[in-house]
């Protein structure tokens, strides 16, 4: 199949099986994006998960550099693709929650008293394999450890569900690194 053939002309065939077998989203339904009433710091947390350093976008970012870097890995380069796609959606929900908010959802983050815009310096970017695989499983512990922080602190019924699933999503993120490091580190 084409699919499996690099644009050098090389095949990748022995991890082929890899993305099929895994599942880059958890199978229950994302809640209704709502809030149930106008918090300026629980806007101002969505968008330091929209675009701060540990953020759905340093996320994104990462994987479409690691998809484009393991171009001779297609197995790997397609797992790095189709969980940045997971990422976007959920970039989507909480800038929808941030909007709700009141805030004006760019990629930016509080400190202090003045924004700061997300910055692709946020990121680390290891290109050897056994790092590049632990930089992102480490990524996607910190996102639980922060979204189940926000959990905790968040007296919002509809946010607290929406993290939730979110976190689900992220702690298969960490299953599928997790195995990956098993396999090639
Ligand atoms: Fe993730």
């Amino acid at each position: 199949m084409s699919s499996e053939r690099n644009w050098n002309g090389e095949y990748d065939d022995s991890k082929k099986e890899e993305t099929q077998k895994f599942i880059f989203k958890d199978t229950s339904p994302y809640p209704v994006v709502g809030v149930q009433e106008k918090n300026h710091l629980y806007g101002r947390m969505m968008l330091d998960n929209i675009g701060g350093s540990n953020s759905e976008m340093s996320a994104i970012s990462l994987y479409v550099y690691n998809t484009l870097l393991l171009e001779n890995h297609i197995e790997l380069s397609k797992i790095f693709h189709k969980i940045s796609i997971v990422e976007m959606h959920h970039l989507e929900i909480f800038g929808k929650i941030a909007r709700l908010m009141g805030e004006n959802p760019r990629l930016w983050t509080q400190r202090g008293n003045r924004m700061v815009y997300w910055s692709p310096a946020y990121n680390q970017y290891p290109m050897e394999m056994e790092l590049l695989l632990k930089n992102a499983l480490i990524g996607e512990e910190k996102a639980v450890q922060k979204y189940e922080e926000q959990c905790k602190v968040i007296k919002d019924d509809n946010i607290v569900a929406c993290l939730k699933r979110i976190i689900k999503d992220e702690e298969l993120h960490i299953e599928i690194f997790k195995e990956l490091c098993r396999n090639y580190c």
